[in-house]
């Protein structure tokens, strides 16, 4: 029959066309050329109205069949199309996990704030609370109010950056025991601890800074002795320097302490025997404590006959370059990366 040669002629041409497609938009073309309105079987179907009864069936079924071969042709390659297309794709956007990683050098923690936090981590876990202070202070607080008044001697320990006659850059963090309290009105128990930046003008070199960080502890309340204080001075030294070592209290001086203690750590390198870190006497200083002065109390608005305290303070500094080992004090502060990274 003429016309099935025809479709099979058809057929074949859209087979080979269809080889030499690229894209989805040339399938579309190529789909709309050979099934669109204007496509063969579209001219060959407006050719039944020519026909007998007995020929439209058999003709039009000829000519479906064609049709749907070729539609079936192109669905089929559609399918191929979007597989390579995902293919290509997954190619292109391959992550080889088998790669080296990029390396982000983090930061770290300052040995400084690490060991404040030790600290501050060690007296939270005893019920201290951590209050902060002005590094530009008063005469009247960073002095007076612990009883070291204008001219007193002792003021000559704390060489001082004075702003004015009366301000100053603090040269201890013990000021802030006297706001605390002011702020308490002389009625609430006390339990702080208080870290900062201290000054003094001392010229720099292996163990001096004009500026350096402090922590003050004060306890103020009713029935506090001294054996509170000794009890708090070694679980700190212990949980700094290790459960082994002991303490030991030399009475010293400071006008807003009475009694006033030094305070000693058993040395960790001979254990006690003397070696060249301890200068051959065993132990180690540390810090500096003792029971408020009732004068700085009574300052601060407290009733020394009820009241009593107990204060320390520590250069947390010296607590990092006894534990670590570090022998220039300034190694804190000029941010060489070789140093701090010991640290991480
Ligand atoms: N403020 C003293 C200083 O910087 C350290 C100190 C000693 C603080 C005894 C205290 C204390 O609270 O009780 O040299």
């Amino acid at each position: 029959m003429e016309i099935k040669k025809q479709i099979e002629e058809l057929v074949l041409n859209a087979k080979n066309e269809i080889l030499t497609i690229k894209t989805m938009n040339e399938l579309n073309d190529l789909k709309a050329k050979y099934l669109g309105k204007t496509s063969p079987f579209a001219q060959l179907m407006s050719q039944m109205k020519t026909l007998s009864n007995e020929e439209k069936p058999l003709f039009g079924q000829a000519v479906n069949e064609g049709k749907n071969q070729i539609a079936s042709l192109f669905d089929g390659f559609r399918l191929e199309l979007e597989q390579k297309a995902i293919e290509e794709k997954l190619k292109n956007e391959a992550v080889d996990v088998t790669l080296p990683g990029v390396n982000f050098s983090k930061g770290s923690k300052h040995l400084l704030s690490k060991t404040i936090e030790e600290i501050e981590d060690l007296f939270i876990g005893m019920g201290y609370s951590v209050k902060e202070g002005p590094e530009i202070e008063s005469d009247l607080y960073n002095f007076e109010m612990l009883n070291l008044p204008k001219g007193h001697p002792a003021r000559d320990m704390q060489d001082t950056f004075y702003i004015t006659e009366e301000t100053l850059l603090r040269t201890h963090t013990s000021p802030v025991q006297v706001r605390t309290m002011l702020e308490a009105g002389g009625k609430k128990p006390i339990k702080i601890i208080c870290p900062g930046k201290v000054y003094r003008r001392d010229d720099d070199d292996l163990t001096h800074s004009h500026q350096f960080t402090q922590i003050e502890a004060l306890v103020v309340d009713e029935d506090v002795t001294i054996a509170d204080l000794k009890g708090t001075l070694l679980v700190l030294a212990q949980k700094m320097f290790g459960e082994e070592r002991k303490i030991r209290l030399r009475p010293s001086y400071f006008p807003f302490t009475e009694p006033s203690v030094e305070v000693d750590v058993s040395c960790g390198q001979c254990g006690g025997k003397g070696c060249s870190m301890c200068k051959q006497t065993g132990w180690i200083e540390i810090l500096g404590a003792g029971m408020v002065n009732n004068a700085v109390l009574e300052a601060a608005g407290y009733d020394s006959t009820k009241y009593q305290g107990f204060a320390l303070g520590m250069g947390i500094e010296r607590i990092a370059i006894l534990k670590h080992g570090i022998d220039d004090i300034r190694a804190f502060y000029i941010n060489d990366l070789r140093f701090n990274r010991q640290f991480k």
